[in-house]
């Protein structure tokens, strides 16, 4: 080929490249390098057990109930059953309140679980600071929460969301640049998978009751709003373990039934302006299943004018452009997906890729298998989706992406960290993404959110990446 050919060659590949980049948002330049991810051995300080016969440990709390009155409290005691007592007291009110709780246990294979408490603490006040003590005598451990302010439209509430945690030396740095983040996040949406002990030999559940040690120091202290994750599952019919979700269901309670679920894997809050619609992945949700009748008549009682802000936590993500668990959530798009646009859902939170990822708003619910318009499509009425499984476990990153980035994507990157969505009224909200690698009040991928009731305008235009 002559000089003038290469020079038309040139051109051509440029061109190429040129409209490769126009497909799609942004895929961050940044390239992280791909170390090992291990878990922190058994005898790290953060699993450490607290001193003391019997003493409470793996502390956790989550909402209660449907509006934000009660909180489910947790803890696990290892030689006896003890109390399953909670005392609690407001901050400005000196006078010992007592709830009743109740314990459970459970074996799994070769193994038998401590004594796992729940006690639901119930008729709190609304956006006041509790105390509370579990434990009896020397033992007994004193922690501390703080209500949400009661439900209504303009109510500012922060969520932290974390996914995939695991146990491993990055789900340290993913848990500590959260609790250091300088957008102080009120309660988490946990988006799934939590210990990853399943990947331990015979599911070692003794990995379970670490995770429980290690996430204590935020677990405790603000609730955790749980969606199960493919970890969950648990199944292992060749230890002859056959119910699914027995380690899950048995260690972390949440209020299913305050929303008329049938089941503790789908279920619905309100906290502050927000309604909470929590799915899962990892049950059926065709049509005439029990979630599919569950969600088909949950979604029209959200009230937006009582709460504005309509979010969507399940653990596979309906859009990803990772090659990690690729379509895996297309089952849940296909039936779900024309209600979220329906009902105009803020935003949809998933896990499961272990990396972060933001879209559009876009839908694919126009396609029928003859109009061939099986291409997602800008639409206003539909969710951001957002995908951070980036907690940092033992199995390591996602980075494997699809060329080119589709024009769904805006933003991804292959990187550990957390998100949070401050809510500031009715109209808006503030969106971001921390990477664990940068400073703790970093943001590494912000943007304003506005509301698709109050105030459904377009907002791609503010957004800020990189
Ligand atoms: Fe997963």
């Amino acid at each position: 080929m002559g000089y003038f050919g290469c020079n038309i060659l040139v051109v051509l590949v440029l061109v190429l490249n040129e409209s490769h980049l126009c497909n799609g948002g942004v895929t961050s330049s940044f390239v992280r390098k791909v170390d090992k991810t291990i878990d922190m051995p058994l005898d790290s300080d953060v699993f450490r057990v607290p001193p003391g016969y019997n003493a409470p440990q793996q502390v956790h709390i989550t909402q209660g109930d449907h509006v934000g009155k009660a909180v489910i409290v947790s803890w696990v005691t290892m030689d006896e059953p003890g109390s399953s007592t909670v005392v609690y007291w407001s901050e400005n009110c000196q006078q010992k309140n007592k709830a009743n709780g109740k314990v459970t246990t459970y074996k799994f294979y070769n193994y038998t679980s401590g004594y796992i408490h729940h006690c639901t603490i119930e008729n709190l006040k609304f956006n006041t600071k509790y105390y509370y003590k579990i434990g009896i005598g020397r033992v007994a451990r004193t922690f501390w929460f703080t209500t949400p302010p009661e439900v209504g439209p303009d109510v500012p509430y922060t969520f932290g969301l974390i996914g995939d945690l695991g146990q491993s030396f990055d789900s340290n740095k993913t848990l500590t640049h959260y609790e250091l983040n300088p957008i102080k996040g009120q309660a988490v949406l946990f988006v799934g998978d939590i210990s990853y002990a399943d990947k331990y030999p015979n599911h070692d559940n003794n990995r379970w009751d670490s995770w429980g040690r290690f996430a204590e120091r935020s677990t405790a202290y603000q609730p955790w709003i749980w969606t199960a994750g493919n970890h969950e599952i648990d199944f292992a019919p060749e230890l002859g373990e056959t119910e699914p979700f027995k380690p899950y269901t048995h260690r972390y309670h949440v209020p299913y039934r305050a929303s008329g679920s049938t089941s503790p894997l789908w279920y619905s809050i309100k906290r502050a302006s927000a309604y909470i619609i929590v799915l899962s992945s990892y049950s059926a949700c065709g049509k005439y299943t029990p979630q599919y009748k569950w969600l088909k008549k949950e979604l029209p009682k959200v009230n937006r004018i009582e709460t504005p802000w309509l979010f969507v936590v399940v653990h596979a993500p309906l859009y990803n452009s990772y090659n990690n668990h690729y379509m895996e959530g297309e089952t849940m798009r296909v039936v779900y997906e024309q209600w979220f646009v329906k009902y105009k859902v803020d935003m949809v939170f998933a896990g499961h890729v272990h990396a972060y990822e933001r879209t559009e708003r876009i839908s694919n619910v126009a396609y029928n298998i003859v109009n061939e318009e099986c291409t997602p499509i800008p639409d206003q009425s539909a969710p951001i989706y957002i995908t951070i499984g980036d907690g940092g476990n033992l199995e390591g990153l996602a980075t494997n992406m699809t060329e080119p980035q589709p024009n769904y994507s805006a933003f991804r990157e292959a990187s550990y960290g957390h998100a949070t969505i401050a809510i500031q009224n009715r109209y808006h909200a503030v969106y971001s993404w921390h990477r664990n690698h940068d400073g703790c009040a970093v943001e590494a991928d912000r943007i304003w959110v506005n509301n698709r009731f109050w105030y459904p305008f377009d907002e791609s235009t503010t957004a800020k990446s990189g």
